[in-house]
């Protein structure tokens, strides 16, 4: 669906406001959202988490994620150093030998972060000097000697190919270098008193976990994306653990996923979670736009593996409009002839094949309504329902107004220095 179409307010929101277990949302917008719309009503269910690092929405710091928690293993960081590589290219070249070797070697320092409990942040510093062993030690102190000498036969090798691998994993990881934004994925300060948010923990809980930020290279959009692939799967995890399924399900909105949630693996990640109660919902403006993030192939997969697939307006792709016209499917149509000869009248009856919706009618799907595919039942065309014209949208409404005016107001003092001046008179 293209942009405001109805995405967040026919989808998103509603999905949310009607979700009975833990809701994560990812979003790239904050003041009159979804996480205004629905931050109070998700309050009375539960815990809400708000991960604003790029300071979207001002929300104040009062939690904090350990990033490094699942990078203990080689699995586990090699996924975090792609949330870092996915974050800053697109699928087309993060195969390329700069992305691979950069790739590598942030998942090595990750991985001696993790097995020595220090903060993501020494990664930024070992980026910075190449030559510190202190990286090399840690790894062969864990036991990790394989990782431990591929890291060394880089950092020993030719020093152009060494400093441009360094730069090219610099400038993916160059969103940490902002202590505002690694703050919220570091293990605060003593004197803070700040919640630390447990993936584990929010998988049974009804909590919310409201992941947003800003879009494209440089943003902390691979922190988002981080998490929300952390919370997926310490959520399957939890399912298989309590019997194969979550009870409440969790509820996965990838608002805006191909801005803020490019998790390389989702189309595989897909088929576990359906099975353990955790229901993804990836939102994206265009199938291109995917085509961009896990390339035809994996987007293919994501196709292929989601079971509802909702199309609405602003398709102006003829290809996929075509596809899409094909998988709906034919129907027959009488057709009348007459003919007059000599004889006199005849006529003829004939049946012909035509698509039941035409590609142009595809492309010219009115804003609010949507084209459903969805495995065992056969297509059908959606009137959204959005938020706002739901009985209870007023409450709703009026709680989205008062968050979005917290916003502006949080930003203004932020900007006028208040907290140092005290309150405005
Ligand atoms: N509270 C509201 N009242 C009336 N119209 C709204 C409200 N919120 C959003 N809209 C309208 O709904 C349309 C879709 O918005 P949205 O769901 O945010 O789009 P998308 O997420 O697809 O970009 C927009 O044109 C917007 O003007
Ligand atoms: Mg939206």
């Amino acid at each position: 669906m293209a942009p405001r179409s109805g995405k967040t307010s026919g989808l998103a929101i509603p999905a949310i406001l009607r979700a009975p277990g833990p809701v994560l949302l990812t979003s790239n917008k904050a003041a009159n959202d979804a996480f205004t719309a629905t931050a109070d009503a998700r309050a009375e269910v539960g815990t809400v988490w708000t991960l604003d690092p790029q300071q979207i929405a001002h929300a104040p710091r009062e939690m904090w994620w350990d990033i490094l928690a699942d990078a203990h293993d080689l699995a586990g960081a090699r996924r975090l150093a792609g949330h870092f590589v996915t974050a800053s290219v697109d699928e087309s070249s993060s195969g390329d030998f700069w992305s691979t070797a950069a790739a590598n070697t942030l998942t090595a320092l990750f991985l001696a972060a993790a097995n020595d409990g220090r903060p993501i942040t020494d990664v930024l510093a070992w980026l910075a000097s190449p030559a510190d062993r202190t990286p090399v030690d840690l790894l062969h102190d864990a036991g990790l000697d394989a990782v431990a000498a591929q890291l060394q036969g880089t950092v020993a090798g030719a020093v152009e190919t060494r400093d441009g691998i360094y730069e090219t994993a610099r400038q993916y990881a160059s969103c940490l270098l902002d202590p505002e934004i690694a703050a919220w994925v570091t293990p605060p300060h003593r004197s803070e008193r700040i919640a630390q948010f447990r993936p584990e923990a929010f998988a049974t809980s009804r909590d919310t976990l409201f992941l947003l930020s800003k879009d494209g290279g440089g943003s902390a959009s691979a922190i988002i994306a981080a998490a929300a692939d952390a919370v997926m799967r310490a959520a399957v995890i939890q399912a298989e653990r309590d019997g194969g399924r979550l009870d409440a399900p969790l509820l996965a909105i990838l608002d805006e996923a191909a801005n803020v949630c490019k998790i390389q693996d989702l189309p595989d990640l897909y088929s576990h979670l359906g099975s353990r109660g955790v229901i993804p919902v990836t939102i994206l403006q265009s199938y291109r736009q995917g085509v961009r993030v896990w390339g035809e192939a994996g987007m293919d997969a994501l196709w292929s593996a989601s079971t509802v697939k909702l199309i609405g307006s602003g398709i102006d792709d003829a290809d996929f409009a075509d596809k899409l016209s094909r998988l709906v499917g034919d129907h027959d149509v009488r057709t009348v002839s007459v003919s007059t000869s000599e004889s006199g009248k005849s006529t003829s009856v004939s049946m012909r094949q035509e698509r039941v919706l035409p590609a142009d009618a595809i492309r010219a799907l009115p804003k609010g309504s949507a084209l459903l595919l969805a495995t065992g039942i056969r297509p059908a065309l959606l009137d959204l329902k959005p938020w706002y014209k739901e009985p209870d949208a007023a409450r709703h409404g009026a709680a989205s107004a008062k968050a979005t005016a917290a916003i502006t107001e949080r930003a203004l003092s932020k900007t006028l220095g208040r907290d140092h001046f005290g309150p405005a008179a």
